[in-house]
């Protein structure tokens, strides 16, 4: 009988191969009692093995479905409290590599947050005025500031809606951590652009003066993604002058430019769906990862149709990029051990008002 969990050093140089067959016979042992939730970005030889794969909303929505007593999250760390949270209190989710985190979720701290609230309450009442809005890309305690503070969740497939049910409830929005999916949202809904200002969290009040807070209707945090700041305006005139009958689709962590250069703006699950139900031969360029674009590309070729990327570099998520399948073997292998290693537990006061945050938004979406 096993009574220490197996270390991750036998696995560290596992051939790919032999990570793959002990992915497979682990998982054949574990049966129902493990399902492999995967993102759209995970790397192919990861993506292989899940059960379910989706968008960040889906896959939360899911997670709080799920009956596996193990729900093991190939995707980045905040997805996976998410799943925590979501779940039954004895159900464990776990995240196969703890370095996969995601840095855009690591722009916006608890700290930072709190200190914004507390200037802008110099200039009005923050818990009368302002709904605080937090994507679903940061941390727990975020969340639970959100839930505190009469605020809610967003992900990228249900932003407006979010900011509608924000709007209905204060006359203003703080969004954070992604300026760009605030400010996209914000436009779509008819916001002028300068009635959403940022708010540089390493200045004092932001960086912004009190005119400029009493004006704002959106206070944008000064966040963004690595991978999609890449992608760039120029790149969609490029295509668009080789290909004028091409078509441009774009994840709304995109910038602004970006956004609206493109024909069509949605999450990851809607770039997906809106390929796949174009018309054969359609040519398209996509702005968002690459593990999605490339697996996006091979699927459809069938039909003619041909998916470019839209940056010439390689923009992949490098943080989820490290569940890679010999910390999924590693993580499997203890499971069918009776070992748990590397379950995310959101603390329980933390937990809570994270939820009450996270049921705002799966109600009004
Ligand atoms: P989706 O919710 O669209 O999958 O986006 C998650 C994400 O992190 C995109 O960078
Ligand atoms: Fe975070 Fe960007 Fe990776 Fe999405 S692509 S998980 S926003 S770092």
């Amino acid at each position: 009988m096993q009574t220490q969990p197996i270390q991750f050093d036998a696995f560290n140089a596992l051939a790919d191969k032999v990570a793959q067959a002990r992915i497979e016979a682990a998982r054949a042992q574990l049966g129902k009692r493990a399902v492999l939730l995967c993102h759209h970005y995970q790397r192919a030889d990861v993506y292989r093995h899940a059960d379910i794969t989706g968008d960040s909303l889906k896959l939360s929505r899911l997670a709080a479905q799920s009956d596996a007593a193990y729900i093991v999250f190939c995707g980045v760390h905040f997805m996976a409290e998410v799943a925590d949270i979501l779940s039954r209190p004895e159900q464990i989710a776990i995240l196969p590599d703890l370095a996969a985190g995601c840095s855009m979720a690591d722009m916006a701290s608890l700290a930072k947050v709190e200190r914004c609230w507390r200037e802008l309450s110099s200039v009005l009442n923050p818990d009368e005025v302002v709904t605080p809005v937090t994507y679903i890309n940061s941390a727990a305690d975020l969340k639970a500031f959100c839930g505190a503070h009469g605020g809610i969740v967003c992900t990228s497939s249900n932003a407006p809606k979010i900011l509608e049910w924000s709007f209905a409830r204060r006359a203003k929005v703080l969004f954070f951590p992604d300026q760009h999916l605030g400010r996209w949202s914000g436009y779509k809904m008819g916001i002028p652009l300068d009635q959403m200002v940022i708010w540089n969290p390493d200045l004092e009040m932001g960086g912004l003066t009190h005119e400029q807070i009493h004006n704002a209707k959106i206070i944008l945090w000064h966040g963004y993604c690595s991978v999609h700041q890449m992608f760039q305006p120029s790149q969609i005139t490029k295509f668009r002058a080789q290909y004028p009958e091409g078509k441009v689709i774009s994840h709304p962590e995109c910038s602004f430019e970006v956004c609206a250069q493109s024909d069509a703006i949605g999450s990851t699950e809607t770039i997906i769906r809106v390929v796949k139900e174009s018309a054969p031969g359609t040519r398209w360029l996509v702005g968002t990862e690459l593990n999605l674009v490339d697996r996006l590309a091979a699927e459809v070729k069938h039909e003619g149709k041909i998916v470019q990327f839209m940056a010439d570099t390689i923009c992949m998520c490098s943080t989820m990029q490290r569940i890679d399948p010999q910390h999924l073997a590693w993580t499997l292998e203890n499971l069918v051990a009776g070992k748990v290693v590397n379950q995310i537990k959101v603390p329980e006061h933390e937990a809570k008002l994270a939820k009450l945050a996270l049921e705002h938004m799966l109600d009004a979406s």
